[in-house]
């Protein structure tokens, strides 16, 4: 079936092709339902109307003729014959009137037709008459029920319906009135009727095509226009383009959900270029300095005690710096690279706390500063529990002491508290009474590698990881960071989490 898999492929290889198919089968098999009922129903009615004026017909000439019936003498034959001649010829139906015994009596055909049926043994008043009681209509007819059949005659190949009147008096059936009628005009109706239902049904099935092949261009244009795109992108990666949306349906919806992508695409894009140069730069810059530290040492600095000191120091420093940058960058990218997941390990937030505080003692005590820690009561520590990774929780809270401290002068105090808020959360603060940060700074401190004006010129400054890396520690919590800065006075940076929910098994554990 080669032709049939054609087709199904046709088929399947467009909407707008599906479209039209199921467009055309619906409408088609309404449209021919439709017209089957409808012929039905003309034809019935047609049959019933004909039928009743029939009968009135018979009616009407029974009254005419059923004194004569009862007579039966020749005049009254002829009486009978003449009544039937001229109600058939003005009606153009057939009459035919037979006695109570089923014999003609007179028939709108003619006297001759009749007496050509009639047998050969003909009696000297008339002739013997042609008996057609087994006709099922005269045949009802006779038993005094109002028969209506409807039979083809051979002759003519029609279709003719008959009704039989029974003619009654004095409560005997004394004759009986068939009036017919061909049915060739009810049915040339019936084909002219249904000549127009085909022409409806190819009209409409023509316009249902060219109504769905538009519909399909107009909803396949846009939808093609963006495979197109997509397409272009995947292989040459250029993003310069937007698709035109010019539809404020669903399509234009997904034009500009498309567009929407494209854009962020573009800003990822550009982030990422931005991160690589901005990274190389980082890079470079200790590296230099290294190279002309080294060279230095190697023009004969080395064999200056005093400078070969100086200068392996700051190569220390420098090597501590890349090392430093290094594991920012690894650490960002490692987080990058990693989904979000639903973490299972339980985390004590405050031996967290007081191991970072460990790892920035030393440093905040060489620039004199205070650092006070402010935790809740042991009884009330399970408050401070949470699902979590913690040492990127260590890292993240370590980066906020770190910046507490570079960022804050000599004598200055570093408040460090960590308290459940609204029974579901728990927030951490960090807060030192240093350099502040400009509101212009404040809304980009958490991009990468955004340094503030001044740490950008302390020599010792920092990549500018810090607190990106932070930000994304904590959204991979569920918890966001906070901060309020006001310039010369002090900083707070907030860290909330969502608190850690006891579930029944590890309640059996702690009590183990
Ligand atoms: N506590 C703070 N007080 C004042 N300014 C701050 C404070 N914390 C951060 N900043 C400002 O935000 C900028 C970005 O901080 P971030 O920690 O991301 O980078 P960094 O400290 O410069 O370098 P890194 O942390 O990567 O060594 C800093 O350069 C600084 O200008
Ligand atoms: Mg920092």
């Amino acid at each position: 079936m080669p032709a049939l898999k054609k087709l199904y492929e046709w088929l399947f290889s467009s909407l707008a092709n599906q479209l039209l198919i199921t467009y055309l089968l619906i409408i088609t098999i309404a449209l021919v339902a439709v017209t089957f009922w409808a012929l039905f129903t003309i034809k019935n009615e047609s049959i019933t109307d004909l039928r009743n004026s029939l009968e009135v017909e018979a009616v009407n000439l029974a009254l005419e003729i059923d004194n004569d019936l009862e007579l039966d003498s020749k005049t009254a034959r002829e009486r009978i014959q003449k009544a039937v001649d001229r109600r058939a010829t003005k009606l153009g139906v057939s009459i035919t009137v037979v006695d109570r015994d089923g014999h003609v009596l007179a028939d709108s055909s003619g006297e001759e037709a009749i007496a050509k049926k009639s047998s050969e043994n003909t009696s000297k008043h008339a002739p013997k008459r042609e008996n057609i009681s087994n006709e099922s209509e005269i045949n009802d007819a006779l038993a005094g029920i109002i028969a209506v059949n409807k039979r083809s005659s051979p002759a003519t190949n029609t279709n003719w319906l008959y009704v039989a009147y029974p003619v009654r008096s004095a409560g005997v059936t004394s004759g009986v009135i068939r009036v017919g009628v061909p049915l060739t005009e009810v049915e040339q109706r019936l084909s002219r009727d249904l000549i127009v239902f085909l022409e409806i049904i190819l009209a409409t099935g023509i316009l249902t095509v060219l109504i769905s092949l538009w519909l399909a261009e107009r909803f396949n244009r846009p939808v093609k226009e963006m495979s197109n795109m997509a397409k272009e992108i995947s292989i040459s990666g250029d993003m310069s383009t937007f698709l035109p949306v010019r539809r404020r349906d669903e399509i234009g919806e997904l034009s500009l959900s498309f567009n929407q992508m494209i854009g962020r695409l573009r800003e990822e894009e550009k982030l990422r270029q931005e991160f690589i140069s901005n990274a190389s730069h980082e890079l470079k810059t200790p590296v230099m300095a290294i190279g002309s530290v080294v060279e230095a040492l190697q023009a004969g600095a080395v064999n200056d005690p005093k400078l070969r000191d100086q200068f392996l120091a700051s190569l220390e420093r420098l090597v501590d710096r890349q090392r430093s940058l290094l594991t920012d960058l690894l650490d960002i990218s490692k987080l990058d690279n990693t989904a979000p997941t639903e973490w299972q390990d339980e985390v004590d937030i405050k031996q967290i706390i007081e191991e970072a505080v460990d790892q920035v003692r030393v440093q905040a005590e060489k620039k004199e500063l205070v650092l006070k820690v402010d935790l809740p009561e042991s009884t009330e520590a399970s408050a401070l529990k949470i699902r979590g990774n913690g040492i990127q929780l260590l890292r993240a809270i370590v980066n906020l002491l770190t910046n507490a401290v570079n960022y804050t002068p000599a004598g200055g105090k570093i408040y460090l508290s960590a308290k459940s808020d609204h029974g579901n959360r728990l927030r951490i603060t960090i807060k030192d009474t240093g350099a502040g940060i400009s509101p212009e700074d404040i809304n980009r401190i958490f991009d990468r590698f955004y340094r503030g004006e001044k740490s950008r010129t302390r020599e010792a400054g920092g990549s500018g990881l810090g607190l990106a890396i932070t930000r994304e520690i904590v959204a991979r919590h569920h918890g966001n960071v906070e901060v309020e800065s006001t310039l010369g006075q002090g900083s707070t940076f907030s860290i909330v989490l969502p608190r850690f929910e006891k579930s029944s098994r590890n309640e059996n554990n702690g009590s183990d």
